[in-house]
């Protein structure tokens, strides 16, 4: 059990987790875009970003080892200025969609953008224009709001098994699809939709139904089955517009099926 000092504070941490987990459940705010909890990490989007004291540069904290004796600093304008910079860089191709997207009011872009880039965007050059398209019979993607985290993609070879999704073309025209004539329709599939930190995948079902501010959340248990997910409502007026899962790594891990739905 390794000791290390986090912003500040000694605390003692099991050794084979990465330093993102460790700052989370510690209570300290790391944003994050591509790291799940549910998925192997993958160290993409970059945004994890804090300030270790045995590396000169910032680290991305979702790969990152932890050692004996390490200081860790996840607040102050250096860690600031390099997360700003990240995520300049990820919304140049990224459209102004918010009063359209589905996503709008629980997205991390949107929340991120708000703490860190204050509205501005220096970027006067075209954007790059990537498909919006059905991938499969419940979801559909808006290419252009992707920002490539591959928690899709990750969650279909690694929880579902099925590995519809995968990355095609490369550098800013890089998007998620799937290989021609085979949809994602796996009995997982719109957890892909939950698990997306942008509004790019988006639940046909549940397209344009509710802004989300004005709907209430209740937690409940799935009764199609005898597994019993649990699982949150979302309602507007008396109606419920969807199901969400919730996490319980006794019973369903992070995950519901698309039958519960
Ligand atoms: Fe660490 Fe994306 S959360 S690189």
């Amino acid at each position: 059990m390794p000791k290390i000092k986090l912003n500040g504070k000694e605390i003692e941490v099991d050794g084979k987790e990465k330093l993102l987990k460790i700052c989370l459940d510690q209570g300290a705010f790391v944003p994050h875009y591509c790291w799940h909890p549910g998925l192997q990490p993958a160290g993409n989007c970059r945004m994890c970003l804090v300030k270790v004291s045995n590396s000169k540069k910032l680290e991305v904290s979702c790969m990152y080892p932890v050692a004996e004796g390490m200081e860790v600093t996840t607040e102050c304008p250096e860690v600031d200025a390099g997360r700003k910079a990240v995520l300049e860089y990820l919304l140049i191709n990224h459209p102004l969609d918010c009063p359209i997207c589905d996503k709008a009011g629980e997205c991390d872009l949107q929340d991120y953008t708000y703490k860190y880039r204050g509205g501005l965007s220096r970027f006067e050059e075209d954007k790059t224009i990537r498909p919006t398209k059905d991938l499969g019979p419940n979801i559909r993607i808006w290419g252009n709001r992707c920002i490539v985290c591959t928690r899709c993609v990750r969650f279909c070879e690694e929880v579902a098994g099925t590995g519809e999704l995968c990355v095609i073309e490369r550098g800013d025209r890089s998007v998620v699809d799937v290989f021609p004539g085979i949809p994602i329709d796996n009995p997982l599939s719109l957890n892909v939709v939950d698990i997306c930190p942008v509004g790019a995948l988006i639940d046909k079902n549940f397209m344009y139904q509710a802004r989300v501010w004005f709907t209430k959340r209740t937690e409940t248990v799935c009764a199609s089955c005898s597994l019993g997910c649990n699982v949150e409502t979302t309602v507007l007026y008396n109606d419920i517009k969807r199901l969400q899962p919730r996490p319980n790594a006794e019973v369903n891990q992070h995950w519901m099926c698309d039958e519960g739905r």
